[in-house]
């Protein structure tokens, strides 16, 4: 192999490398596809908290305490966590002693949703998880009271399809708490993190008002925003009253251990550990009536 051979070799080895580190390290697999995305989540759900070392006081001052405060004319608020992880929010949440209401949190990766039951088994009775995607979510429109989704939007193919996801099961008046990833990386994610400006500008085109958009972490902004309209009802609702269908957004009933599509009889198991699994449902079994 002559010099130039082996210079393009390692030029091509260097290249490959950089490529590989800014897709699977800094995109963390976003820009291949939501399966990859999953993988990584589903890898290293063990050592997740190990890596983002979560101050609890400062979940407290800026998630719980803040989102408490928010909530505090609704009796028993109903939250949805988006793409909820190893159950942070949820467990901000129900840490703080004015918070009375119930959480459902939401996320694709399995294993992230095991550590998520296992780290927040004291509050089971107030917590609900769904294994599905946040492009599908399977709720009712205007159903919660807040609708939470931090550090996720940016593995989301289509960050502005899943803020309208958000919004659309936000019920009026509600309450939206979300956040868009800034700092050195944010430029190597083009199309999934925004400019503060267009970020706010994105949230202002939906049906949201009192939209604020603050510096929150080195890598994150946290944005607050209000769901336009009249505020109606709110609290805790039962499952089968707000769950639908993420096939074909039928109503589901509940049966001994899974939901069941009125419609199209797809059926939803409840996993052992209380996971409803709806990214991978079992073949439908077709009800005779
Ligand atoms: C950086 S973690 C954030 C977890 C949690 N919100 C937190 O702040 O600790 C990103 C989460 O988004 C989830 N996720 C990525 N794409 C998703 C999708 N399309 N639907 C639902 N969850 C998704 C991942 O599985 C992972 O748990």
């Amino acid at each position: 192999m002559n010099w130039i051979a082996l210079l393009l070799t390692i030029l091509g080895l260097v290249l490959l490398g950089l490529l590989l580190y800014w897709q699977l390290i800094i995109a963390e697999g976003a820009y291949l596809g939501p399966r990859v995305v999953v993988l990584m989540y589903d890898w290293s759900a063990r050592i997740y908290e190990r890596i983002k070392r979560y101050v609890p006081g400062d979940e407290q001052w800026f998630l719980g305490l803040p989102l408490t405060r928010a909530l505090e004319l609704i009796p028993a608020p109903l939250v949805l966590d988006v793409a909820t992880g190893t159950g942070r929010l949820p467990r901000a949440l129900l840490r703080q002693p004015a918070f009375d209401g119930r959480v459902i949190g939401l996320d694709l990766s399995r294993r992230m949703l095991r550590e998520a039951v296992r780290r927040t088994a004291q509050f089971a009775d107030r917590l609900t998880y769904v294994w599905q995607d946040a492009r599908n979510l399977p709720f009712d429109d205007d159903t919660f009271d807040a609708v939470t989704c931090l550090e996720a939007l940016e593995f989301t193919p289509d960050p502005r399809a899943v803020m309208a996801e958000l919004v659309r099961v936000l019920r009026p008046g509600g309450v939206l708490l979300t956040t868009n990833r800034v700092g050195p990386d944010a430029r190597f994610l083009p199309k999934r993190a925004f400019p503060r400006d267009e970020f706010e500008r994105m949230l202002s085109a939906l049906p949201l008002e009192d939209v604020k958009v603050r510096r929150w972490q080195q890598d994150y902004d946290l944005a607050w925003a209000v769901k336009i309209g009249e505020p109606r009802g709110g609290g805790i609702r039962p499952l089968p009253e707000i769950l639908r269908c993420p096939a074909c957004t039928d109503r589901l009933s509940r049966e001994a251990d899974l939901f069941r599509c009125i419609s199209c009889g797809r059926a939803y198991p409840i996993d052992k550990d209380g996971v409803i699994k709806m990214a991978r449902f079992e073949r439908a079994t077709l009800t005779s009536s």
